[in-house]
């Protein structure tokens, strides 16, 4: 009875249009687009789905108002293991049925949770390959530039939540859904992860004084060109950096956000720390270093780029 992965998260959005720009510009593939719904996929097939903020359809909004995630569908290996967790849910709230045989209900806080027997993952996604000494990985290849970064998968979602009821927060994913803790950073949250994935977190929930709300989505790509490339086109594209380039301490991974107009951030991922039962749960009184490192530059000048801006920088 296993959650595979992440398959799809719906937005509720002031702008639907405006929100297809910002995660087709992100590199996400659009697939569909009306004023009342567009759908977009990773390069394994998850979806990303943007709804108007009113839809009467979606799950109540925990940030009344404010647009966000309403709802996080995650894939399970089996349509018996939907089932299982159905009636095991069922005990205790409201779970639908839609004709799809998706199955929806909702968190301790009030999030969307749907279940969708997961669709099989096309493993023909970009790979970027690196050299270094007793590691070659790229030969009579060179490096190059690619024009539209495309993210692989959402590899995880952090989700906002108050501080006051969060252990029962948590417990609905790790007792119901069968999450993981990874890290349990006693100041500000818990790192899960899903039984069928090796990520360090596949879902993270960080408690606030007093509110819930999206904190981000976090898209894998193939590495850490693509993380900086990627940051690189948004600003190009209009949208605003949300923290400089670096590494997570926790997790590991190379980041780069971006404020999403969709709620809270997008964030390019690459090198996350792949972990097994033997791991954790690590226990953390105090909240680690946000990170390894973070970009420093004392150069504000654009540098340009043609041989010659190349010669001088
Ligand atoms: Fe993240």
């Amino acid at each position: 009875m296993s959650i595979e992965r992440i398959e799809s998260v719906t937005y509720g959005v002031e702008d639907v249009d405006e929100c297809a720009r910002f995660f087709s510009d992100f590199g996400l593939t659009l697939q569909e687009q009306s004023p009342e719904r567009a759908v977009l996929t990773t390069q394994v097939g998850q979806t990303v789905v943007l709804r108007p903020i009113d839809d009467p359809d979606l799950p109540p909004s925990v940030e009344p108002g404010s647009p966000g995630i309403r709802e996080v569908v995650w894939g399970v290996d089996s349509q018996a293991s939907l089932e299982a967790l159905v009636a095991d849910l069922s005990t205790d709230r409201e779970v639908a049925i839609d004709a799809d045989g998706v199955a929806h209900t909702l968190d301790e806080t009030g999030y969307g949770v749907a279940l969708a027997v997961t669709k099989p993952e096309d493993m023909n996604f970009d790979v970027r390959r690196y050299n270094s000494r007793g590691r070659v990985e790229r030969w009579n290849e060179s490096h190059t530039a690619i024009p539209q970064i495309r993210p692989i998968r959402i590899c995880h979602v952090a989700l906002n939540i108050p501080k006051e009821g969060r252990w029962e927060a948590v417990h609905f994913y790790l007792d119901r859904l069968n999450f993981r803790a990874t890290d349990i950073v006693k100041p500000m949250g818990v790192f899960m992860q899903i039984e069928g994935d090796d990520d360090q977190h596949n879902f993270l929930l960080c408690h606030r004084p007093d509110r819930a709300g999206t904190n981000h989505t976090s898209y894998e790509v193939s590495g850490f060109d693509d993380v900086i490339e990627g940051g690189n086109h948004m600003i190009e594209k209009g949208w605003r950096e949300a923290r400089r380039l670096g590494r997570h301490t926790v997790g590991s991974n190379v980041f780069r956000f971006i404020h999403c107009p969709a709620g809270g951030r997008v964030e390019y991922a690459a090198d996350m720390d792949r972990v097994d039962d033997t791991y954790g749960p690590n226990v953390h009184e105090t909240t680690p270093p946000h990170h390894i490192w973070v970009l420093e530059t004392n150069r504000d000048a654009r540098v340009p780029n043609t041989s010659e801006g190349s010669a001088l920088a």
